[in-house]
């Protein structure tokens, strides 16, 4: 099957062309001005006149079935990787999870077999650690070998996912002798659950407690902490959904002395607040962690991206209803499920509010959903590059189609959306992963079972950097 698409403009990271692309099965084999015209033939041809022709967006943070607090994230590969390919992402980065006492090995098959048979798109694993010891420690060579080349490790939630300052260094040793990547979740941990005690013994329960106690002064305070501890181990490291100031200046301050240091941040962060945390239980729906911030942290994210000082927007899409899910946590805050839905929204809204509100050009907008991932995760040219000999993982973007989010409409599994009624300029028309258009017109046309796993390789660029 020969695809070819014509009259686009072309968006990557490098800039920005008017050519065509031509695709023969799961390949792009030709890039230029006028092939059709110059004799090339094709199966089907889509005309992207008036449109972007992106590289397919990369999600290297979502959590599908995710256990949490005696709960499972709604979606699963299959309903998951369908909701991202309508918001134009054809590759997710999920996590598996390591359970207290199991072998990374049992978490990551039992991932393997949630995904595989099921994703419509394109997925890689990393692998969270809850234990760090000998056992785990040799399997993580292992998993960099097997393509899963990362390690997220957290200094939040004490008694689950957390690990001690010495785990965490001994896990970074590690990844120095196998290449591999340590993410880190950084928020201190033991003091929130301090001030999350004193809040509710003060009377708020309400889900804006959950706001006040994980203070951003504890996120800054464990994003400065690891990253130390990653210059001792000498070793990269990637700060997970970074949503608060004194964590970007942490990361900043780091670079700025030469240190591998990298950080994504996402949406949330970037266009909702503490004060929609604020509405009684409602404030349920946007409970995360870290939590959302006040508004004035918004800008500095922004400047973040466009410094480079975060080089990637991810999702952390975790979904649960507010019914039955987050209304576990009706009179404690610390019993709600922590998590937002987002994995269809973020190439829209990045688009509206970074590229259509002048904060950061076309080519940084792709940059931040999809070459800076691929390149600090291992997949890079195969994705987030338009070239020849790269997956044909493609998006053809409306860049002026208007369109309201919503619940009623999106893909997500799950009961509501953060972003209710907001408008967005910018939408993804078709959407081809490996060859096969899976989107077209607000219509699915993949197969469950299409999307394959990518087995990664450690992440050169985070080492030269
Ligand atoms: O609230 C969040 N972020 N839930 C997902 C788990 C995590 O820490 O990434
Ligand atoms: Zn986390
Ligand atoms: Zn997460």
């Amino acid at each position: 099957m020969r695809t070819l698409i014509t009259n686009g403009t072309i968006v990557t990271a490098e800039g920005s062309q008017a050519a065509d692309v031509l695709i023969d099965g799961e390949t792009i084999v030709a890039i230029g001005a006028g092939l059709a015209g110059a004799g090339m033939t094709a199966d089907e041809s889509i005309d992207a006149s008036g449109k972007y022709v992106i590289p397919g967006a990369i999600d290297v943070h979502t959590h599908m079935e995710l256990p949490f607090g005696g709960t499972f994230a709604k979606d699963t590969f299959e309903t998951g990787t369908r909701a991202a390919a309508f918001g134009g992402t054809t590759t997710v980065v999920d996590f598996a999870v390591q359970s207290r006492g199991a072998s990374l090995r049992e978490g990551l098959d039992a991932w393997h077999a949630k995904a595989e048979g099921n994703a419509v798109a394109d997925y890689g694993f990393h692998m969270i650690m809850s234990d760090v010891n000998e056992g785990t420690l040799a399997e993580m060579d292992q998993l960099v070998a097997e393509g899963v080349p990362d390690f997220k490790l957290f200094t939040a939630y004490p008694g689950v996912f957390y690990s001690d300052d010495g785990a965490i260094f001994r896990a970074m040793q590690q990844t120095a002798s196998n290449g591999g990547l340590i993410m880190m979740h950084a928020e201190n941990g033991m003091a929130i659950d301090v001030v999350a005690e004193q809040t509710v013994a003060a009377g708020t329960t309400d889900p804006i407690g959950h706001g006040i106690a994980r203070k951003a002064v504890f996120e800054g305070e464990a994003t400065n902490r690891v990253i130390r501890l990653a210059e001792a181990a000498e070793v990269p490291v990637y700060i997970v959904h970074l949503s608060a100031r004194e964590a970007l200046e942490a990361v900043r301050d780091a670079r700025d002395r030469g240190t591998a240091a990298f950080a994504e941040t996402c949406p949330q962060y970037l266009f909702l607040s503490l004060d929609d945390m604020g509405n009684g239980f409602e404030g349920a729906k946007y409970v995360c962690s870290p939590p959302l911030r006040s508004k004035d942290h918004w800008d500095d994210l922004w400047k973040g991206l466009v410094k480079d000082d975060l080089q990637v927007v991810s999702t952390d899409h975790c979904p649960f209803d507010f019914e039955g899910q987050k209304e576990m946590g009706r009179g404690d805050f610390r019993k709600i499920p922590n998590g937002l839905p987002g994995v269809e929204d973020r190439v829209d809204l990045l688009h509206d509010g970074g590229v259509v509100g002048g904060r950061i050009s076309r080519e940084r907008w792709v940059e931040v959903i999809s070459t800076a991932p691929a390149k600090l995760f291992g997949m890079y040219p195969r994705k987030g590059s338009v070239s020849v000999g790269a997956d044909a993982d493609l998006v053809i973007y409306d860049p002026d189609r208007k369109r309201t989010i919503s619940a009623t409409s999106h893909h997500m599994e799950v009961d509501y959306s953060c972003y209710e009624g907001r408008m967005v300029q910018g939408s993804s028309d078709v959407v081809l992963s490996r060859g096969s258009v899976i989107v077209r017109d607000g219509t699915f046309t993949g197969r469950k079972g299409h999307g394959q796993f990518v087995k990664r390789a450690p992440a050169e660029y985070a080492r030269m950097a």
